[in-house]
């Protein structure tokens, strides 16, 4: 059994990045700006934009964090929106989700400019992504297929089962194992929670991509001899034997599925370190105007 060690990759893949980024430099190039709007004080979101402005440093990039309170008006919302579209000196921004329950998130989405929007959830980008053409793809399903890549994580021909069917992860991720490149060239199957025979379709699989946000769903059991898993999920499970109170907590069963594994991702340190550098990743595309011009 292989670990799949995420931030060691991460590490890695924002060295390389902080290289470009310096080379760029030093060609009278511009610095890449990567804005963040944060609403509210949710824990996970606070953590997530922290590692992001905190990676945007380690890479040698600009970073603005804008901050509004949970009662912002949507409207008040849109216009941070449509000024960071019009801010020439951004060259890519993240709402991050979730948002409040007043706030209609695919407003706020289809409001981003498409050519900044480097978390590729506007339906631009999304629809762009699933013909294989050129453009922003969403962060957490880009890290895993760079994971793949960099662990030569064999995928063409394999059964693949992705487990959630959400825009964020599983959507995107059936789409891109399924197309026509490698990694890719997978036959993909989604279960979601009205699937029935999600154990069958999981012993079958090859590539289990687990990202439901239910801790400890996939048991050894349902998993076959030599599988590849990878598990997206990070709920925050209660846990005072740990100073902030929590641990984070997959969606697989890990101490039983990874011996039957021929490479399985930890949580954390697997899925979660990656979904930030893809993020700076596109980044730097839309800095290089790499994308769209
Ligand atoms: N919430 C959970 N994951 C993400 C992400 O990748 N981007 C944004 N903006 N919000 C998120």
């Amino acid at each position: 059994m292989t670990l799949i060690d995420g931030k060691a990759v991460s590490a890695q893949i924002k060295e390389e990045i902080a290289a470009e980024v310096a080379e760029i430099l030093k060609n009278g190039g511009k610095r890449p700006h990567l804005a963040a709007i944060l609403v509210g004080h949710d824990g996970g979101s606070e953590t997530y934009v922290a590692s992001k402005i905190k990676a945007c440093e380690i890479c040698g990039f600009k970073s603005t964090l804008i901050r509004f309170e949970a009662d912002v008006t949507e409207e008040k919302l849109l216009d941070a929106v449509r000024q960071l579209n019009a801010d020439a000196d951004v060259d890519g921004f993240i709402v991050q989700l979730p948002l409040p329950k007043h706030i209609s998130e695919q407003k706020v989405i289809e409001t981003i400019d498409y050519r900044k929007d480097v978390d590729g959830f506007h339906p631009i980008n999304v629809g762009r992504m699933a013909i294989g053409l050129p453009c922003y793809i969403s962060a957490t399903p880009n890290g895993i297929l760079e994971l793949l890549k960099r662990y030569n994580i064999e995928t063409s021909g394999k059964k693949c089962v992705v487990l959630g069917r959400s825009n964020i992860v599983g959507k995107p991720m059936a789409q891109l194992m399924m197309q026509k490149r490698v990694p890719g060239d997978a036959t993909v199957t989604v279960c979601h929670s009205h699937s029935k025979n999600i154990k069958e379709e999981c012993l079958s699989a090859d590539i289990i991509i687990a990202a439901l946000g239910q801790p400890n769903f996939v048991t050894a059991d349902m998993v076959k001899e030599g599988a590849v898993i990878i598990d997206v999920g990070t709920t925050r499970v209660p846990d005072p034997t740990k100073k902030s109170g929590f641990h984070l907590n997959g969606d697989v069963k890990f101490d039983e599925v990874a011996p039957k594994c021929s490479f399985i991702t930890p949580v954390p340190g697997g899925v979660g370190p990656m979904t930030i550098a893809s993020l700076l990743n596109n980044t730097l595309l839309a800095g290089k105007k790499e994308i769209y011009k």
